[in-house]
């Protein structure tokens, strides 16, 4: 992706989630010059990869597969320093764009309809193998356990959510227009614990043609 998209989306994004109402923390908002002067206080948001995220999954398509996520808390599996035992993330899907199918072995979480358009979620229980399997998944929305053949469009309305235990395939998309997520969950650890049914890329390669308007949560200088 070239870095004036990623600016581009960026500020589409941040207008996206002040319309909908929901309050970012300041080091959202931070400059690369900002970033430049910020000393080791800040080591937490650097070590556990908070801030913005957007991804394509290496797939050079962003409008149809492609995600834009911000981690406000995170703990971190490789380290004792941070002693959080949950996350929360904001993730932001345009209408038709596809979150591709993958499962956690060890991350649960709650996706939340904060607003926008509605969620479209399709799930799918795992054999021991990480195989998906065609059983009925049993699953638990906003206190109550539902049951739905594996694959059906299952719409989560904005307020609504829905919990994702480790071991189940789960795809995304924005049904009718631009949704904000919510992600309430055990640590994350996105460099072991997702498993995708294809293999997908992470980061998207960068083609410098500007400034950052800000960095991505991999990118902050030391
Ligand atoms: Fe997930």
């Amino acid at each position: 992706m070239k870095r004036s998209e990623i600016n581009k989306i960026l500020a589409e994004t941040k207008l996206f989630v002040k319309n909908i109402g929901f309050k970012l923390p300041d080091f959202a908002y931070w400059s690369v010059g900002e970033w430049e002067k910020a000393g080791s206080d800040f080591d937490e948001i650097r070590e556990n990869m908070l801030g913005w995220d957007i991804t394509d999954y290496g797939q050079g398509k962003f409008k149809e597969i492609g995600l834009v996520l911000f981690t406000l808390r995170n703990g971190n599996v490789s380290s004792d320093k941070y002693k959080k035992s949950y996350a929360e993330k904001i993730l932001i899907l345009e209408e038709g764009q596809i979150c591709p199918t993958h499962f956690h072995k060890n991350k649960m979480e709650d996706i939340i309809n904060r607003g926008g358009g509605n969620l479209q979620i399709k799930l799918w229980n795992s054999n021991d193998e990480g195989k998906p399997l065609t059983t009925p998944v049993t699953f638990s929305s906003d206190g109550q356990i539902k049951t739905a053949d594996c694959g059906t469009p299952i719409i989560i309305t904005p307020g609504n959510s829905i919990t994702l235990i480790p071991g189940i395939y789960h795809e995304f998309s924005a049904l009718n227009s631009k949704v904000l997520l919510g992600e309430v969950s055990s640590v994350n650890d996105d460099n072991h614990d997702n498993f995708f049914l294809e293999k997908q890329g992470r980061f998207p390669q960068i083609e410098e043609d500007e400034v950052p308007l800000h960095y991505l949560c991999n990118e902050y200088p030391r």
